[in-house]
C-alpha cells in the first residue's frame, strides 16, 4: 500500500520534470525567466562536499532543472572546508548571481556573504540545511527533519522487535543495549534528527527496555563533527572498549546518516560482530546511498531513510524561477525553522524509511539508483 503511494509521488515528480523540460518549468507562456530581465540569469549553487554521493546527486538535480529553465549555473563544492565555501559564495555574488542556493557546511558561517547578498538584492534559498543567525535567508527547502529522526528511532525499535511494523508495542522487556550517534553540531538538521529519534526512544530508555550502557545520551555527547565516518568509527571502537569489555553486547545503534553507519559497522565487525553468534546490532541510517543499500541487502545495516534529492533539487529550481519571475514560491511550513533570527518559510518533503523489504519497490523502482549499481 505504502509502496504504491510513494510510486505515485515519484510519477508526479517525473511528470513535472518532463513539463520543466519542455516548457521551462512553469509553462512556456508564463515563463518570464526566458523573456524578462532575468533571462539567462546566473544562479549560484553551493554544495558542501563530494565525499557523500547524495550531494553530487543534489547538485546535478538542481543544475539540470535550472538549465532546463534557461538559467546559467555556477555549481561549487567546498570539500567540507568552511573557508572554501565562504569564498565560493563570495565569488558567486561578485559574478552577479541573482539567486543563491546554499547547502552549508556550518549553517552559521556565511553571515557576511548573506548580508552582502541582501544589499545587492540577491535572494537566498537555504538548501536541505538551514542557514542560521542571519535574517537574509528567504526560503528553506528540505525534508521534514524531525520526522526523519522519528522514523530512525522507530525503525531501531522495529529492528529490535520492540514495536511492530505499525509502531505497536510488542511488550518486549529487553533490556537491549543501544548506543546513540548524532550528526555534525554545526548542522541544524542534526538536532532535529536527534530530537525526533529521542522522542520515540526516551520512553523505552525510561522503562529500561533500552539501556545506553555508555551513559552518553545528551546531544552534545554524541555529535560527529562534519558527519565524518572515521570519527564515528573511532567513537564506536571507543564505546566497545570502554562499555562492552565485560561480555555485554551492543544490540542497536542509532545512526543518523549512512556514512556514519558504515563507519560504525566497520568498528563492530572489527570487534568480532557479524561473525557466528555475535550478531551485528540493528543500525539505522539516512540518504539511501548505494554502499548502505548494499549493506542492508547483505544484512548488515538495518535501515536507511530515502530522501529523493531529485524532488529537492526540482523544488529549489522552481522556487528560484518563481523568485525571478515575480511569483511567490510555494511553502508548506511557516513555523518550524527558526534560524535564531527569523522563522524561515519552508517547503518540506516527507522522508521514506527503507529496509531490506522495500529497497526494490521504494528506491530501485523509482530509478533513483539502478539494480546495476547494487550489483557492482
Ligand atoms: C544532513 C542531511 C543528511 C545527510 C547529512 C550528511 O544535513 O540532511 O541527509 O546527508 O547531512 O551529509
Amino acid at each position: 500500500m505504502r509502496a504504491k503511494k510513494v510510486l505515485g509521488g515519484v510519477v508526479a515528480v517525473g511528470l513535472s520534470l518532463a513539463l520543466t523540460a519542455c516548457g521551462g518549468g512553469r509553462g512556456s507562456d508564463d515563463n518570464k525567466a526566458s523573456s524578462g530581465d532575468n533571462k539567462g540569469a546566473l544562479i549560484g549553487v553551493a554544495m558542501p562536499t563530494k565525499v557523500s554521493e547524495r550531494w553530487i546527486a543534489d547538485g546535478d538535480a538542481v543544475k539540470a532543472d535550472l538549465e532546463k529553465a534557461g538559467y546559467k549555473v555556477d555549481l561549487e563544492y567546498a570539500n567540507n572546508q568552511i573557508p572554501q565555501q565562504v569564498q565560493q559564495v563570495g565569488n558567486m555574488i561578485t559574478k552577479g548571481a541573482k539567486v543563491l542556493i546554499i547547502a552549508s557546511i556550518d549553517g552559521g558561517s556565511l553571515s557576511d556573504q548573506l548580508d552582502e547578498a541582501a544589499k545587492q538584492g540577491i535572494k537566498v534559498i537555504s538548501y536541505d540545511r538551514l542557514l542560521t543567525g542571519n535574517k537574509n535567508v528567504d526560503y528553506y527547502v528540505s525534508f521534514d527533519n524531525e520526522k526523519v529522526g522519528v522514523e530512525q528511532g522507530t525503525s531501531l525499535l522495529q529492528g529490535l522487535g520492540v514495536v511492530d511494523k505499525d509502531g505497536k508495542d510488542l511488550g518486549k522487556k529487553g533490556p537491549f543495549n543501544i548506543e546513540l550517534f548524532a550528526g555534525s553540531n554545526d548542522d541544524s538538521n542534526s538536532a532535529f534528527f536527534f530530537k525526533g529519534a529521542m522522542s520515540v526512544l526516551q520512553p523505552y530508555i525510561d522503562k529500561k527496555v533500552l539501556v545506553v550502557k555508555s551513559g552518553q545520551t545528551q546531544f552534545n555527547q554524541v555529535t560527529t563533527l562534519r558527519w565524518d565516518p572515521a570519527t564515528a568509527k573511532a567513537r564506536m571502537q571507543n564505546l566497545i572498549a570502554k562499555s562492552y569489555s565485560g561480555g555485554a553486547i551492543v544490540n542497536g545503534v542509532l545512526s543518523p546518516y549512512d556514512g556514519l553507519s558504515l563507519g560504525i559497522v566497520s568498528a563492530l565487525t572489527g570487534a568480532g560482530y557479524g561473525n557466528g553468534a555475535k550478531k551485528l546490532p540493528v543500525i539505522t541510517g539516512q540518504d539511501a546511498e548505494v554502499p548502505s543499500l548494499k549493506s542492508i541487502l547483505a544484512g548488515q545495516q538495518y535501515s536507511t531513510i530515502f530522501k529523493d534529492t531529485r524532488k529537492l533539487g526540482h523544488q529549489a529550481a522552481t522556487m528560484t524561477n518563481d523568485l525571478l519571475t515575480g511569483k511567490k514560491p510555494e511553502v508548506n511550513d511557516t513555523k518550524t525553522y527558526d534560524n535564531k533570527v527569523k522563522v524561515v518559510p519552508s517547503y518540506l518533503f516527507p522522508p521514506v524509511v527503507i529496509t531490506k523489504e522495500n529497497v526494490q519497490t521504494d528506491v530501485i523502482a523509482t530509478g533513483y539508483h539502478t539494480q546495476a549499481e547494487l550489483d557492482k
